[in-house]
């Protein structure tokens, strides 16, 4: 039991429970916090401190939780009734050595954090007695919590909520269920559990009273923050939660040098890069791995997903970027739709109520108003005229579109795909250009405007 290196450290984390207050068909684990399940950030949390092993308990919707987390050096064990949290460790004991030392963290616990179980570990290693160690907390509130008893000074043993009497209830010392304890000694007091308490369960508690019957030191050791340890059991703890981890989110931009208009009404589900002098207003949401240059500035309201924006772009308000890539000066919205696969060049400017997709629009062109570009490659300084759209699907395929450098759409043009448009070529406006255009061609494709004079408007029957 001397062996205090991680190689040695097997996490063990508790996810068996069915979370009935979620009323959710998925299992309370695979609820999602920031990007990630609640059972991927304790996983991620896990990952840090480098353990021999993880083990995950599952109870319901096992398939579920192993085909979510295919990738993941997870040992999957298998509690088939929930009969209490001393029995779900019960049904990982075989899986680990004797020498090992075991740390227990719940699947439903997120926002555990490194540090905290780091220096849990230390103190734990440091003990030259092989020891037994406790997260617990100082609450106002400890309802619903177990209760630490301690005599002397020293803990004798954890009284659950149901089980406590009047004056162990006004105890505010409580556990945070997250223990560290060798293996050796789960093995010898984990089959001595008893259920005979007010819940009928195997409580995982219990062995802290075995602990200190045996004379095995207890140490306790303290969250930084009392949000590590807090529990998700129904969506309005989750919704409380995710604001923490949100807010945790902006202070370490805001720390990097992001401005962030207000740090309450951002939401991160996923990374971002940014360079200097980047500004983001209110309530924008950023997905996957987004990447700002230096003085990107996004209006309000903008949703932007992989998105990368290069230098001195700026996002309007009420835009949607998603897998697309603007390069330097470029201008986007208000009320701009950037698609995937879209590539804005140096300067490109796309105005309000306009859709690009899979587009790349050269430097210095600009599709300013209530338009639809599709799978068009378009030249530099290109002008696109208000409300012209690319007919790029014939009901069966998708088309491409070709604009030359310098080309002049005019207003309310149709051009349909497949077909190309030369170099400094103009379209009249109206037109529905079905046939190639050649360089520097004026093609206009609409009907002759006829004027009758004379012409008597209807008036009405009386
Ligand atoms: C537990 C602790 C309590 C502590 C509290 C902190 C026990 C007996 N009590 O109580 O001292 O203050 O957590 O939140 O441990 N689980 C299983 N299998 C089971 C039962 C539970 O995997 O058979 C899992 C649950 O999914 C959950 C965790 O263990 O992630 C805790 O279970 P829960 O029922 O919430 O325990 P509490 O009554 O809250
Ligand atoms: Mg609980």
């Amino acid at each position: 039991m001397d062996d205090f290196s991680a190689k040695n450290l097997h996490i063990v984390i508790l996810a068996a429970g069915k979370g009935t207050r979620m009323r959710s068909s998925k299992p309370k684990v695979l609820h999602t916090l920031g990007a990630n399940s609640l059972l991927e950030h304790v996983l991620a949390v896990s990952n840090v401190l480098e353990p021999a092993q993880i083990h995950v308990v599952y109870g319901h919707g096992g398939d579920q939780l192993k085909a979510q987390l295919v990738d993941k050096n997870i040992s999957w064990v298998e509690q088939q009734e929930q009969l209490g949290t001393g029995h779900a460790v019960l049904q990982v004991l075989p899986e680990l050595p004797q020498s090992a030392r075991v740390l227990i963290l719940y699947g439903d616990v997120p926002l555990i954090q490194a540090d905290t179980l780091k220096r849990l570990l230390e103190s734990h290693g440091k003990e030259s007695l092989p020891a037994f160690s406790l997260l617990t907390m100082h609450c106002e509130d400890p309802f619903g919590y177990g209760r630490i008893l301690r005599e002397k000074g020293q803990v004798i043993g954890i009284r659950e909520q149901k089980d406590a009497s009047d004056a162990e209830k006004e105890i505010r010392e409580v556990n945070t269920g997250i223990m560290l304890a060798w293996a050796a000694h789960l093995k010898d007091w984990l089959p001595k559990l008893s259920n005979e308490n007010k819940q009928s369960e195997y409580y995982l508690t219990d062995v802290v009273s075995m602990a200190a019957h045996d004379r095995i030191p207890v140490l306790t050791g303290r969250p930084t923050h009392n949000w590590e340890v807090e529990g998700v059991n129904d969506r309005l703890q989750l919704a409380n939660l995710e604001r923490v981890f949100q807010r945790n989110q902006a202070e370490r931009l805001m720390r990097s040098g992001l401005a962030l208009r207000d740090p309450n009404r951002f939401d991160l589900r996923g990374s971002l890069k940014h360079g200097d002098d980047c500004e983001i207003d209110i309530n924008c949401v950023f997905e996957g791995n987004n990447r700002l240059g230096e003085r990107v500035r996004i209006g309000p309201n903008c949703v932007l997903k992989n998105a990368s924006l290069g230098d001195d772009t700026v996002v309007e308000a009420n835009s949607i970027v998603e897998n697309s890539e603007a390069e330097q000066g470029v201008t986007i919205g208000p009320f701009g739709r950037i698609r995937p696969g879209t590539r804005l060049q140096k300067g490109a400017r796309v105005g309000n109520f306009v859709e690009l997709k899979n587009t790349d629009l050269g430097a210095g062109s600009k599709v300013n108003h209530l338009s639809y570009v599709g799978d068009s490659q378009v030249g530099e300084s290109v002008n696109i005229g208000a409300g012209t759209i690319t007919c790029n699907y014939d009901g069966v395929n998708k088309h491409k579109t070709h604009i030359g450098n310098g080309v002049f759409v005019g207003s309310n043009s149709a051009l349909v795909a497949p077909v190309t448009i030369q170099e400094g070529a103009t379209i009249g406006a109206g037109s529905v250009i079905t046939k190639p255009v050649d360089k520097g061609d004026l093609a206009i494709g609409r009907a002759r405007q006829k004027n009758l004079s004379g012409w008597a408007r209807p008036v009405k029957e009386s």
